[in-house]
C-alpha cells in the first residue's frame, strides 16, 4: 500500500481519531495542537485504537506508520499528502487555520476540514485555490467508523476517495453543499425530539437510549432507513408502507423544527440524568466499551457481505493482495491480529477460533495451489477428515500471529499438512496436523483433483520435501 504523510491540525475527540486510523493503516502522521494536553490525550486515543482496529480484518494490517508532534502548523504541513483540520467548530478560526494551511503546504496536497456543518463555501473564504479544500466529515471513533462525508470540488473528491479507500474508509460524496451535510441533517433531528422528550419530562436519557438501542438502531445499523421501510412495508413493499405512516408526518408526533431552550435547568437534568446512566465509568472506559461492541458488529456484518461489512471484506482482499508469498520454507498461510470478540470468559482466544484459524490456512493452501473459490464453484472441493490440535501457549486479544503451511503429504486426493501458529515475536502457540480429502461437490464423494490442481500439489509437496519433521508429528 502506498506510504503516504497526512498532517492532523487540531488532535482532539476527531483529530485524535483521524491520527490513529491514519497511523494504524501505515501512514506517517504530524500532529499540531496547541493545548499542551494534546500528547497525552491523543496517546491515550492511539492506545485504545491499537486494541480495536486492527481485529475488524482477518490479515495483518501494513506496519504501523510514524507519529511525529510539531509545535508550527508549517512544519506539520510541509509535504503532507493530506491535511486534515479538526479545530474547534468556529468559522472565523477555521478560515484562518486554512489559508495558513494552503500557505505552507503543496498544492496537490488535499486539505479535508472535519466540520460537522460549515460548507465549503464558508470555509474556503480566505483561500488562493478553493477547489484544493474538501469537507471530509468523519464520525467518532474515526479509527472504527468508515463513514466519511466529502463535499466539495468533484475532481478533488475523486483524489480524496482513493486516498481514504487506501485507509479502509468509505467516503460519501455529498452532491450539493447543505449546512450539516447528509448524516449530521438527519441527526440533528433525532437529537432535537430527545432534547423535547427531556424537556417536557416524557423520558429520561436512558430510556430514550434505550429505545434506539434495543430497536431501531440496530435496524439502522445495517440497512439505514429506507431499506428498512421497503422491508416494513411487507409484501407491498415502499408504497403500502407510505401509504400507512405518510398522513402521521402531518399529525403532531414530532415538534419539527422548534427546539426547547437550553436554559440551566434543561441542561443540569440531562447531565444529572446521564451520570446516572453512566457516571460509574471513566470517558476511557465508555470508548473501550464502545470500541468492543463496534468491532463486535462490524465484524458480524463480515459473512453476508454487507453494507459495512463488505467494505471490510473488501478491504482484507486488499490486504490478501499484499501477503508476499515465502521464497522457500512453508507457506505463509495467515498473518492477522486475534479481534476482541474471538475471547472468551478466561480472557484468552476461545479453542474454537484455533479451528477457525487453521481453517483459514488450509483455504490459503488451497488458494495456492489453484483451488480457490472459482475452483469450489465448479464443483471441487476438498474437505477436513481430521485435525490434532496441539494448544502450547495462550493467546489473547490484540496478539500479532503468523501460521506457516506445510505440506507433509500431497498425493492423490489427499492432502496432509501441518500448520504452526506463532506469535509475532516467534513464541510458538500452537499446531495442527491436518488432514483433507479432495471431494466431487456434486456427488459429495471423494474424488481425483483435476490435474492442474493435482500437478499444483505436487510441486509444493515436492518444495516442502525437504523441510524438517518436528518430532510431535503423527504422535
Ligand atoms: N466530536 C465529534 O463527534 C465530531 C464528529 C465529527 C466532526 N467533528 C468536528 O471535528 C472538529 C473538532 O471537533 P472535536 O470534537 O475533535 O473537538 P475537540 O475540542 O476535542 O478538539 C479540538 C482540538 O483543536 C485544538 N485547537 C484549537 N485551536 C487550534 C489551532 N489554532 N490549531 C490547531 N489546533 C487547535 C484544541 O486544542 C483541541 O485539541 C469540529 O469541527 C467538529 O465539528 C466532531
Amino acid at each position: 500500500m502506498t506510504r503516504c504523510l497526512a498532517a492532523v491540525v487540531g488532535g482532539g475527540v476527531i483529530g485524535g481519531g483521524w491520527a490513529a486510523r491514519f497511523l494504524l493503516h501505515g501512514w506517517d502522521v504530524n500532529v499540531v495542537d496547541p493545548d499542551p494536553a494534546a500528547e497525552r490525550k491523543l496517546n491515550e486515543v492511539l492506545t485504545n485504537a491499537r486494541r480495536s482496529t486492527p481485529g475488524l480484518y482477518e490479515h495483518e494490517l501494513p506496519a504501523e506508520g510514524k507519529l511525529r508532534f510539531c509545535s508550527e502548523l508549517r512544519d506539520a504541513v510541509a509535504g503532507a499528502n493530506w491535511i486534515q483540520e479538526s479545530a474547534p467548530e468556529r468559522l472565523d478560526l477555521k478560515q484562518r487555520l486554512l489559508a495558513d494551511i494552503q500557505l505552507h503546504s503543496d498544492e496537490d496536497a488535499v486539505i479535508g476540514s472535519s466540520t460537522s456543518g460549515f460548507k465549503p463555501s464558508e470555509l474556503n473564504q480566505q483561500l488562493k485555490r478553493p477547489q484544493q479544500l474538501l469537507v471530509a466529515h468523519p464520525f467518532n471513533p474515526v479509527y472504527l467508523l468508515p463513514l466519511v462525508e466529502l463535499v466539495g470540488d468533484s475532481s478533488t473528491v475523486a483524489r480524496a476517495s482513493e486516498h481514504l479507500r487506501g485507509v479502509g474508509m468509505f467516503p460519501l460524496h455529498v452532491r450539493q453543499e447543505i449546512d450539516a451535510h447528509i448524516a449530521d441533517r438527519l441527526l440533528e433531528a433525532v437529537w432535537r425530539e430527545g432534547l423535547w422528550m427531556i424537556n417536557d419530562g416524557i423520558a429520561t436519557t436512558e430510556e430514550i437510549d434505550d429505545a434506539i438501542r434495543y430497536g431501531f438502531g440496530l435496524r439502522w445499523a445495517q440497512m439505514g432507513m429506507f431499506e428498512t421501510y421497503r422491508v416494513a412495508g411487507g409484501e407491498q413493499g415502499m408504497a403500502h408502507f407510505i401509504a400507512q405512516f405518510g398522513p402521521a408526518l402531518k399529525w403532531p408526533w414530532t415538534k419539527l423544527m422548534d427546539v426547547p431552550e437550553l436554559n440551566d435547568s434543561l441542561i443540569d437534568a440531562i447531565a444529572t440524568q446521564s451520570d446516572q446512566q453512566s457516571g460509574q465509568y471513566s470517558i476511557r472506559e465508555l470508548e473501550r466499551l464502545r470500541d468492543d461492541n463496534l468491532v463486535s458488529i462490524l465484524r458480524a456484518l463480515k459473512p453476508r457481505d454487507w453494507a459495512a461489512g463488505q467494505l471490510l471484506n473488501r478491504f482484507d482482499h486488499r490486504l490478501a493482495a499484499e501477503l508476499k508469498p515465502a521464497a522457500d520454507g512453508p507457506l505463509i498461510s495467515v498473518r492477522r491480529v486475534i479481534p476482541i470478540d474471538w475471547t472468551d470468559y478466561n480472557g484468552h482466544m476461545n479453542e474454537s477460533r484455533y479451528g477457525q484459524v487453521f481453517s483459514d490456512a488450509a483455504d490459503a493452501v488451497m488458494a495456492a495451489v489453484g483451488a480457490d473459490l472459482d475452483y469450489v464453484a465448479g464443483g471441487n472441493s476438498y474437505f477436513t477428515v481430521e485435525n490434532r490440535i496441539r494448544y502450547i501457549e495462550e493467546t489473547c486479544a490484540g496478539d500479532s500471529i503468523v501460521v506457516r503451511s506445510q505440506v507433509l503429504l500431497g498425493q492423490g486426493k489427499k492432502l496432509r499438512l501441518l500448520h504452526e501458529m506463532c506469535h509475532a515475536d516467534g513464541r510458538l502457540l500452537c499446531t495442527d496436523e491436518q488432514m483433507l480429502i479432495h471431494v466431487n461437490l456434486e456427488t459429495r464423494r471423494s474424488s481425483e483433483p483435476t490435474p492442474e490442481v493435482l500437478a499444483a500439489v505436487e510441486q509444493l509437496a515436492a518444495a516442502h520435501n525437504g523441510l524438517p519433521v518436528p518430532d510431535y508429528v503423527g504422535g
